[in-house]
């Protein structure tokens, strides 16, 4: 709990008042020295009937604050709070001390599951940026719910499946070049994909061909699912050597392909719900009482559709996984989909609806970068990826040469990977996910701003420090030395430290990891300021430098759980 609401708590027990109420009315005073919280008591006057500086005066007295952290004092109309920044500093520093990696760790989510699908790209499809947006936010999101103790599902809805499958049996079997597929299988695939829309135009055969084939495939046919097999692992393997690279991993690959034979008993639970209706041939569920356009369950030719194929998933995803939540990390254009989806099932009587929840995130755009890039106007992942680290690299090394660090080209290139691609990720998971957001070099790779290389920066030199003062037998101190944190940068960083726990719970709680990242970069920030303000190695009093090594650890902590949970590697050295 923070302090504010455990605040709110004795106040509301003095005062007869509120909870919520005295949590409007709690201000953070404008001045340190004026103490961390104040409580306003002219609302009291009138029940009361006393004036405002009496009843503060009357508070402070009765208010019993035995055994916490906090003190009160009255000034004028106000309560003034302080909280002790001894066995504060006791508390919060000891804590991370003795967490270590577990840090931030809590029960909340024992005994439920959560299931968080993100990434689902579409086979035989270039992996773009749009797509690194799902697969770096899901990535988050599951690395946070794993934190709280969830039980955590990751899964990869891959787009295996469709009417574009029988255009691409047909092109392949046209146009197809087998070691173009081998060598780079998503761009010769993409190559006669194309050429089947260009070709289609002027030949109707074309078409009437691949809807045969896309039959064919549904109905299992050996040659046609057997191309269609080769397709969906070539594809897997491109994707998956780019999930190595960024640190992704899912517990299941199970596409809309592996729900096509189960919409058979979607369709009977329709039917005999009375829920299905022709329309124009196709098989359809009215949701005019949603406010929304029908869903299309069957096409008139039979065929199964997106939809149908995410209500037999859904459904799936229950029975075998009981889950408490179900989330969909998918962009804003795809909101009325998800709608639809979730009003169906509710309508058939699926209460397991209500825990259904489409977490969408807005699109990616780019300032002043220009991209060789291979396939027309999209950019791809990969792409983005090679510049940042190539970008990256020129820093490092000109930084490494100047102060003459005598780092090796492997070294350098390692920092550079995991700083060029942490630079890409923290984009994606510093703002609000319904943003849209606005790559460009200059702001993604300052390595003062609010960025990864800022971060991993920040850590990287924090345990350098650590390791000079173990060389010189300088040790961080036990748990008695904490208390000595007490001066104005060190109580703010050790502020920003205490409220690390709660940014992750309201992470899990909006689904929005940047909550972490924003936490991450105050404490980073804070730490900075103390970093530059105090001598740390330097300090007379060794037994305060020791505490402020120890200090220094808590720091290294939580940067380096903060970034582990945005999905984000931190280096030891730079
Ligand atoms: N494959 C789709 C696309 O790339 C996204 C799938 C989203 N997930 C779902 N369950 N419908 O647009």
């Amino acid at each position: 709990m923070d302090y504010k609401t455990q605040i709110a708590g004795f106040l509301a027990q003095a005062t007869g008042l509120e909870n919520d109420k005295v949590m409007d009315l709690i201000e953070i005073p404008p001045q340190l020295e004026m103490g961390d919280y104040a409580f306003p008591c002219f609302i009291l006057a009138k029940t009361m009937h006393k004036a405002p500086n009496m009843i503060s005066q009357e508070l402070a007295s009765t208010i019993d604050l035995t055994g916490t952290v906090f003190t009160a004092r009255n000034v004028g109309p106000y309560l003034n709070f302080f909280i002790n920044r001894d066995s504060f500093a006791e508390n919060v520093v000891g804590d991370i001390i003795t967490s270590g990696d577990s840090f931030g760790s809590s029960e909340i989510g024992n005994g439920k599951n959560v299931i968080v699908e993100y990434s689902s790209p579409n086979i035989a499809k270039p992996f773009h940026v749009g797509h690194a947006f799902t697969t770096i936010l899901g990535n988050s999101l599951a690395r946070i719910y794993k934190k709280l103790g969830y039980n955590v599902v990751r899964m990869n809805h891959l787009g295996d499946y469709g009417t574009q499958f029988g255009k691409l049996i047909t092109a392949y079997r046209l146009w197809g070049d087998e070691e173009a597929l081998n060598e780079d299988p998503i761009k010769e695939l993409l190559r006669i994909y194309v050429k089947f829309h260009q070709e289609e135009k002027n030949d109707p055969e074309l078409t009437t061909s691949a809807r045969e084939n896309f039959r064919k495939l549904e109905e299992g046919c050996p040659d046609e699912v057997a191309l269609w097999q080769k397709f969906r692992d070539m594809s897997l393997v491109v994707f998956k050597k780019l999930y190595d690279r960024i640190g992704v991993e899912f517990d299941n690959y199970n596409g809309e392909s592996y729900y096509s034979d189960k919409i058979p008993e979607i369709v009977d639970i329709l039917n005999e719900k009375g829920l299905l209706v022709e329309s124009e041939g196709a098989k359809v569920v009215m949701l005019d009482d949603e406010g929304l356009p029908p869903c299309i369950i069957l096409k008139s030719d039979n065929t199964t559709i997106y939809a149908s194929r995410d209500l037999a998933s859904a459904l799936y995803r229950y029975r075998t996984y009981h889950f408490d939540k179900n989330i969909y990390v998918v962009g804003n254009t795809q909101a009325l989909h998800f709608k639809q989806v979730f009003a169906v099932l509710k309508k058939a009587g699926f209460d397991f609806a209500d825990n259904c929840e489409h977490v969408a995130f807005g699109l990616v755009k780019f300032k002043d970068m220009i991209f060789s890039t291979r396939e027309g106007n999209i950019v791809l992942l990969e792409d983005l990826l090679n510049e940042s680290v190539k970008k990256t690299r020129e820093i490092i090394a000109a930084n490494a040469k100047e102060r003459s660090t005598g780092m090796s080209e492997e070294e350098i290139d390692d920092i550079a990977e995991k700083l060029g691609v942490g630079a890409v990720i923290y984009t994606f998971v510093k703002s609000g996910r319904e943003r849209d957001i606005v790559f460009s070099w200059d702001e993604m790779l300052d390595f003062d701003g609010d960025t990864a290389p800022y971060l991993i920066y920040t850590y990287a030199r924090t345990r350098s420090i650590l390791r000079k003062g173990e060389s010189q037998g300088k040790l961080p101190s036990g748990p008695d030395g904490y208390k000595l944190l007490t001066n104005d940068d060190e109580y703010a960083l050790i502020r920003a430290l205490a409220d690390f726990k709660e940014s992750i719970i309201k992470a899990a709680n909006s689904n929005e990891p940047f909550m972490i990242a924003r936490q991450v970069a105050l404490i980073a920030r804070m730490h900075n300021r103390f970093y530059n303000n105090s001598s740390i190695l330097n300090c007379d009093d060794e037994e305060l430098c020791r505490a402020r090594l120890a200090l220094c650890e808590a720091v290294c902590t939580a940067i380096r759980e903060g970034l582990n949970l945005l999905g984000i590697e931190c280096v030891e050295r730079m």
